[in-house]
C-alpha cells in the first residue's frame, strides 16, 4: 500500500477516483491505454523514439551542438535549486490555469516550435497540435515544419501559434507576415538566436542533412527501423506525397539527390527589421531566444508583448547560458512585458521553478516530439497528461492553490544552508 492512502476495495474507474487516488502513478497508469502504460514520465519517451527512428533522424531531434555542454546545464540547473514545501495549506481547490495574452490556458506550458517533426512521426505536426487543442495548451508551428502553416492552423484554429525566422530581405519580410495573417494566426514567435548555422557536429556524425540525401547508410538506416519505414516514411510518401518544407523559402522536399535548401542570409538582421515586422504585424508578437537582460530591454522598447528566454534547447551556442540562470534578472528587467522561457523542462518540478523564478508560462520540446513519432496524437495527449499530473500532485505539496502562488520563497540554493554563516 502507498504511504499516506487507504486501501481502495472497489474497482477503479476514472469519476469513482477521488483526486487523492488519481495522483497516484499506479492508478494513473491504470487508465491509459496499455502501450503507454509504463510512460510514466516525459523522459521516457526518449528509449521508445530512438529506437523508433532511424539514426540521423534522432540524433538531429536529440542533439544538442559541439560538445553538449548547454544541453547538458539545461538540465543541471533545475538540480542547483531546492523546493522549500509548506504545509498544512488547504489546497484541495488548487487550479494550473494560466492566462495567457488574454486566453486561458489548462496548463502553464505549451509545446516549442520544432522543425522536421513530420520526419519523426507521421503528421507530426499536426498531432502536436491536435493534442495540444485537445488538452487546452498552446502549440507553436515551426517556420522549419513540413506541414503548411495554413493546414495547422485550420486544423486548430484557437491553439495553434506560428514561429518564424526572420527573412533576410524586407519583401520576403512582408510576404511572410502577410501569410501568417491570412492564414488566421494571432501569435507570431521571431526566433532571433541563429544569426549564423551552428555547428551541429552530430548531424555530420550521423549523415542527417536538410534535405536529407539519399546513400546505402541511409537506406540501410531506414531498413534496420521498418516501423518508422511503414509507419511515418510510407505513410507519408503515399497518403501525403514527398513532405517539403513547406513555410520557408523556396519549397523544398525532404529528401533529394540534388536540391539545395535556399537558407536566407541572416548575420546582417537587427533591430530595424524587427520593427519592420512590428509595424506589419497587427497580433501578438513575441520574440524567442533571449538570454540577456539588456536585450530583453530592447525587446520591451521595441514593442515586443513577450520574449522566450531560450538557448534553442542546446542546440545553437555551445556553453551558452541555461535560460534558468539569467530568469531572474531578465524578469526584472522585463517589466510589463510577458517572459516565457523553454529549455530542459522534464518535469513538473523544472516548471514550477521556472515559474517562481518569474517566468509566466513554459515550453516543453523534444520529449513531445518523441511522443509524436511514437505514439502520435494519443501520445502527446499522455505525455502532456504527465506534465499536468506532475505539476498539481507538486502544488499540492508546495501548498500552492494557483501558479501566482509559485513565487521565490518556495526555492532555495540545493547546496546552501539555510542561517548558516558565510
Ligand atoms: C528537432 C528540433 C527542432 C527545432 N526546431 C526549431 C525551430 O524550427 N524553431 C525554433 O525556434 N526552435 C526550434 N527548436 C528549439 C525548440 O523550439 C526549443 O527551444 C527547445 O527544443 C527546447 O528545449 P527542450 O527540447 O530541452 O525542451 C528545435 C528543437 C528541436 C529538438
Amino acid at each position: 500500500m502507498n504511504e499516506g492512502h487507504a486501501m481502495t476495495t472497489a474497482p477503479a474507474t476514472p469519476a469513482s477516483l477521488s483526486s487523492a487516488d488519481r495522483t497516484t502513478p499506479q492508478l494513473a497508469a491504470a487508465m491509459v491505454p496499455p502501450h503507454l502504460r509504463m510512460m510514466l514520465a516525459l523522459q521516457d519517451f526518449e528509449a521508445p523514439a530512438r529506437r523508433y527512428m532511424p539514426r540521423p533522424i534522432f540524433g538531429y531531434v536529440a542533439g544538442g551542438v559541439e560538445g553538449n555542454v548547454t544541453l547538458d546545464w539545461n538540465r543541471s540547473t533545475f538540480d542547483d535549486i531546492a523546493l522549500v514545501p509548506r504545509m498544512l495549506v488547504n489546497v484541495s481547490k488548487r487550479t494550473q490555469q494560466t492566462e495567457l495574452f488574454g486566453r486561458t490556458y489548462d496548463c502553464p506550458f505549451g509545446i516549442s516550435p520544432m522543425g522536421g517533426t513530420s520526419l519523426a512521426g507521421f503528421e507530426g505536426d499536426l498531432n502536436l497540435a491536435r493534442a495540444a487543442a485537445g488538452c487546452n495548451i498552446p502549440m507553436i508551428l515551426s517556420g522549419a515544419s513540413l506541414t503548411k502553416l495554413e493546414e495547422v492552423r485550420a486544423a486548430c484554429p484557437q491553439h495553434s501559434w506560428f514561429q518564424a525566422y526572420l527573412p533576410g530581405e524586407e519583401k520576403a519580410i512582408t510576404d511572410m507576415v502577410e501569410r501568417v495573417a491570412k492564414a488566421g494566426y494571432d501569435t507570431l514567435v521571431l526566433t532571433v538566436d541563429i544569426p549564423v548555422g551552428a555547428n551541429r557536429e552530430n548531424n555530420v556524425r550521423n549523415g542527417y542533412d536538410a534535405p536529407l540525401r539519399p546513400s546505402l547508410r541511409l537506406a540501410l538506416q531506414c531498413l534496420a527501423h521498418p516501423r518508422w519505414l511503414a509507419g511515418t516514411a510510407l505513410r507519408s510518401y503515399f497518403s501525403r506525397g514527398m513532405p517539403h518544407f513547406e513555410n520557408m523559402g523556396p519549397r523544398t522536399p525532404v529528401m533529394s539527390r540534388s536540391a539545395v535548401r535556399g537558407r536566407a542570409n541572416r548575420d546582417h538582421l537587427n533591430w530595424e527589421h524587427f520593427d519592420l515586422m512590428r509595424r506589419l504585424w497587427k497580433g501578438k508578437l513575441v520574440i524567442k531566444g533571449i538570454l540577456d537582460k539588456r536585450d530583453a530591454v530592447i525587446a520591451r522598447e521595441h514593442g515586443a508583448d513577450g520574449i522566450i528566454v531560450s538557448n534553442h534547447g542546446g542546440r545553437q551556442l555551445d556553453t551558452a547560458t541555461s535560460p534558468l540562470r539569467v530568469l531572474p534578472g531578465i524578469v526584472a528587467a522585463a517589466g510589463s512585458m510577458t517572459v516565457m522561457m523553454d529549455s530542459g523542462i522534464r518535469r513538473g518540478t523544472d516548471a514550477l521553478k521556472a515559474l517562481a523564478l518569474g517566468a509566466k508560462f513554459v515550453f516543453v520540446g523534444r520529449p513531445m516530439l518523441y511522443a509524436a513519432a511514437v505514439a502520435g496524437e494519443a501520445g502527446v495527449r499522455h505525455a502532456i497528461g504527465l506534465l499536468r499530473a506532475e505539476i498539481d500532485r507538486d502544488m499540492g505539496m508546495l501548498g500552492a492553490n494557483s501558479i501566482t502562488e509559485v513565487n521565490r520563497d518556495m526555492l532555495m540554493p540545493a547546496r546552501a544552508f539555510d542561517g548558516y554563516p558565510g
